[in-house]
């Protein structure tokens, strides 16, 4: 099977050439039949030039020059249009990711392990050399806001593979960095694997990566509830467990007050951690289809935790929109309600229940 690799090279031009060689020698020594895709959006520096003086060197490297800066999710969907390979590739220009991996990436395929194969570095063995705290803790979090649709560890990296069979048909919206996530979410695929990568911040040339990418990427995850309807369906489970978890912590609260005689605040005390059992038990059964028994005390006490900060978000906004924004206290925790829902499904979804 032969592999098709795209590698977007804007303004990458002192790069490109160690990166193809480090690539070629990985072909060579493990009998890859492969093609490079280069694509360039004319390069200020020049990038595009150089590859063109390349590609008499390499027979197997194309190049796509583009009129202008037109991102990297459509540079990767581009290349991919001219490829001739079963297997598609992306990765990027500026050395961070290890090209030594390929032939393992590659090769889950080919046995037919995977039809998808990331390098990751979130993973056990992966890591990441060479960023500031800033930087790790974007990625971090873009990461974990991921995780509301996927389980992979790593779904921000620019290194991949998929069979073509897989993305055959899905439309692909090429605006953004993340190219990655949507296939995630829309592909075709059965299994995906994960391949530990050390990633190594680049040590020549400038990240293209901004403040435009980061709300282009937080507008995609709205963008992709859709195709991820199973998340609402969960986001209405939940806030109906959340319903009859109320009902019964008022219930338990009058039988313990009325009918055993206990103080009332310890009666809510006590209603308060039977309603949250019982929320525990069925978003973990029902809503997010676990076994019980799987990993149940930890996973009691996360739910635990977001619970309380939860109800600790409620009172915060009932307090804000009541005394500053002056708003009647039945709406205003109406509203509040409403958002400490919202904050406690990610939190269970992307913690509590995210394996
Ligand atoms: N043709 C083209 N056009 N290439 C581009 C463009 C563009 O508009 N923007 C970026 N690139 C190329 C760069 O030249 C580089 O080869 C690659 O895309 C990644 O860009 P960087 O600027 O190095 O991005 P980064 O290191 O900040 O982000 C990378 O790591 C992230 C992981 O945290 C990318 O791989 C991201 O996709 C990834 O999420
Ligand atoms: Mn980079």
């Amino acid at each position: 099977m032969k592999l098709s690799l795209v590698i977007p090279t804007y303004n990458e031009k002192e790069n490109i050439q160690k990166l193809l060689k480090k690539i070629q020698n990985e072909f060579k020594n493990n009998k890859i039949n492969g093609e490079i895709i280069a694509v360039d959006d004319n390069s200020p520096d020049g990038a595009g030039k150089l590859l063109e003086d390349l590609k008499k060197q390499y027979k197997n490297l194309k190049v796509i020059n583009r009129k202008g800066k037109l991102g990297l999710s459509s540079a990767v969907l581009e290349g991919w249009k001219i490829a001739k390979g079963e297997i598609l590739g992306a990765m990027d220009a500026d050395l961070s990711h290890p090209p030594e991996k390929i032939s393992e990436m590659l090769n889950l395929i080919k046995n037919e392990k995977a039809d998808f194969t990331i390098g990751s570095r979130y993973v056990k063995g992966g890591k990441i050399e060479g960023w500031n705290f800033k930087r790790k803790l974007m990625s971090k979090t873009a990461t974990l806001l991921a995780r509301v649709y996927t389980k992979v560890k790593d779904p921000m990296t620019g290194f991949f593979m998929i069979k073509r069979d897989c993305i055959k048909n899905v439309q692909l919206n090429p605006k953004g960095f993340k190219i990655l996530l949507e296939i995630l979410i829309k592909g075709r695929y059965r299994n995906v694997k994960e391949i530990p990568i050390t990633f190594v911040n680049r040590t020549e040339g400038k990240s293209k990566a901004g403040t435009k990418e980061i709300i282009c990427y937080l507008q995609n995850l709205i963008r992709y509830l859709p195709y991820k309807k199973n998340v609402i369906k969960e986001f209405f489970k939940f806030a109906l467990v959340g319903g009859i978890g109320t009902l019964v912590n008022i219930i338990i609260l009058y039988l313990l007050t009325e009918k055993l005689g206990l103080y009332y605040i310890l009666s809510a005390i006590f209603s308060f951690i039977v309603a949250m059992t019982s929320n525990f038990t069925l978003n973990k059964i029902w809503t997010f289809k676990e076994q019980i028994k799987l990993e149940i005390s930890k996973k009691y006490i996360q739910f635990s935790l977001v619970s309380i900060t939860a109800l600790l978000v409620n009172l915060f906004f009932l307090y804000i929109f009541t005394e500053i924004f002056g708003i009647y206290y039945i709406i205003s925790q109406i509203l509040a309600i409403g958002i400490a829902l919202s904050i406690n499904f990610l939190g269970n979804k992307i913690w509590t229940f995210s394996k």
